[in-house]
């Protein structure tokens, strides 16, 4: 019966990954991912092992009013400090679920005399480290998410302090024969994950929560094996596998290496500003861009963080609206690491009902540029930055932009001529076919679309 269940929450989790891979699907996939774990938590409950069954449910209760209160009041810019903290929950229960099978073997089936051999330590350290590195890491990814604090100015000499604990952590797994070791493998995993996140920042920080989202799962799938349960093991392979799948699509869409991004973070202190305060630029208003938009035969919006900010799109999709009746062609580009989560500027426009058939990826709307008339820049800033093709100096450099300086006239929605999330001065301001339209970027396609 239970394993019953937990093929069918198994089969469950599968087809939610299947169903959130489209934007069509996807709440018919998120469905299928509650059934999993509410099939997964009924099969936990009537397959416990003691007779703390009250414990169980109270849990469920508490975890599940807490979950849905921070999700209810959580805002879309928020998500990836909540993903951050929620892993890192994920990594401290396999600490913890690792320290009481180490402490008490015999009542969870295993045999722990020097008969029963010696791999189910191997088993527990491995889950017991990934899932400190992943409690540590994640707690120092939420903080740095969630505040403005710019914590990539490190001494580079912090990446040697870093292998001196991976050996040491290593040294705690070759050694891992009794508890003194089991608990030193453990404690330099949590400085292990607080050291190798703490340098890390700037465009680098989607692809260590990923990373990290990725590790949760291993974890998981470690602890699985040593306790034998399956719905672990494939869940956390499932976590597992779509987080590092997702970590290297994220890493070659801004032209790096997972070890680059880990180990070479501290190029984020190289970053060069330049001061551009007398510098001359092109402050237009809601009239000029209107009749820039009209006189156009092809736009392409291109929205960044201040878009979800200022929740800027669903004035968007009617401005877009207004131009097609026009009969000028508008598209969406939109960038792998635009706004602060993967896939969140395709979250806002599939909200606003922005027709999927519009919105197109990096990779197919860059060559489109040169022939477009006026590109629609809301709110985005590092996504667009030519610095990040020449300036060898800077946070951002190798990772691929959206090309829309070589666009006839390029619009600039933001509310100042500031930096954006890496705080890389933007040439493209000052660039002659620029104009900036200062100002809150619903505000001023609201004005725009009036206009119009
Ligand atoms: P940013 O480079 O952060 O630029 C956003 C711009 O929006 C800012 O320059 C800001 O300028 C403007 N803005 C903010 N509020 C606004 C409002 N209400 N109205 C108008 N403009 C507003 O964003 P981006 O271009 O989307 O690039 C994303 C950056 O975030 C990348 O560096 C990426 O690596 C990083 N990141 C991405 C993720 C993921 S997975 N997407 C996760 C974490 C970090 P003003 O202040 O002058 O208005």
């Amino acid at each position: 019966m239970i394993d019953l269940l937990y093929l069918m929450s198994s089969i469950c989790f599968v087809l939610a990954l299947k169903g959130l891979s489209s934007a069509d699907s996807s709440c018919a996939g998120n469905l299928c991912g509650m059934s999993g774990m509410g099939i997964a938590l009924l099969a936990a409950y009537l397959g416990k092992q003691t007779g703390n069954g009250h414990l169980i449910f109270w849990a469920v209760v508490v975890g599940g009013a807490v979950g849905l209160s921070i999700a209810r009041k959580v805002s879309m810019t928020d998500l990836p400090q909540m993903i951050a903290g929620f892993h890192s929950l994920v990594g401290l229960a396999a600490v913890l679920i690792a320290c009481t099978v180490y402490a008490a073997p015999d009542q969870f089936g295993i045999d722990a005399s020097p008969d029963g051999g010696w791999f189910w330590r191997v088993e527990m350290g491995i889950g017991a480290a990934i899932g400190a590195i992943t409690f540590s890491g994640s707690v120092i990814a939420f903080l740095k998410l969630q505040s403005s604090y710019k914590w990539y100015h490190v001494h580079p000499a912090l990446n040697v302090f870093i292998t001196v604990l991976l050996l040491c952590s290593l040294a705690g797994f070759v050694l891992l024969k009794n508890s003194y070791s089991f608990s030193l493998a453990v404690l330099t995993s949590f400085a292990l994950g607080t050291a190798l996140i703490m340098p890390i920042g700037g465009a680098d920080m989607p692809v260590i929560v990923s990373l990290l989202n990725s590790c949760s799962g291993w974890a998981a799938a470690g602890i699985g094996f040593t306790l034998h349960n399956d719905l672990l093991i494939i869940t956390g392979a499932l976590v597992g596998a779509s987080g590092a799948i997702l970590s290297r699509i994220m890493c070659r869409s801004m032209n790096r290496t997972l070890g680059n991004v880990i180990f070479g973070s501290c190029h984020g202190s190289l970053q060069k500003n330049t001061d551009r305060k007398d510098q001359s630029f092109t402050h237009g208003a809601p009239e000029e861009a209107a009749f820039l938009l009209k006189n156009a035969t092809s736009v392409i919006v291109v929205p960044g963080y201040g878009m979800a900010t200022s929740h800027a799109q669903h004035a968007l999709r009617e401005m877009g609206e207004a131009l097609k009746k026009r009969g000028i062609s508008v598209r969406y580009a939109i960038h792998p690491v635009a706004g602060r989560m993967p896939g969140h500027m395709n979250v806002l426009l599939a909200e606003a009902n922005v027709p999927y058939e519009d919105v197109f990826s990096l990779d197919d709307i860059n060559r489109e540029f040169p022939s477009c008339d006026v590109a629609y820049v809301v709110g985005a800033n590092d996504i667009t930055n030519p610095a990040a093709k020449k300036d060898e100096l800077c946070a951002i450099y190798g990772m691929p932009i959206l090309e829309v300086e070589k666009a006839k006239v390029v619009l600039f929605l933001k509310r100042s001529m500031g930096t954006g999330y890496t705080g890389v001065d933007n040439e493209l301001f000052y660039a002659p076919n620029t104009m900036m339209l200062l100002g809150d970027a619903r505000e001023t396609t609201e004005a725009i679309l009036k206009v119009l």
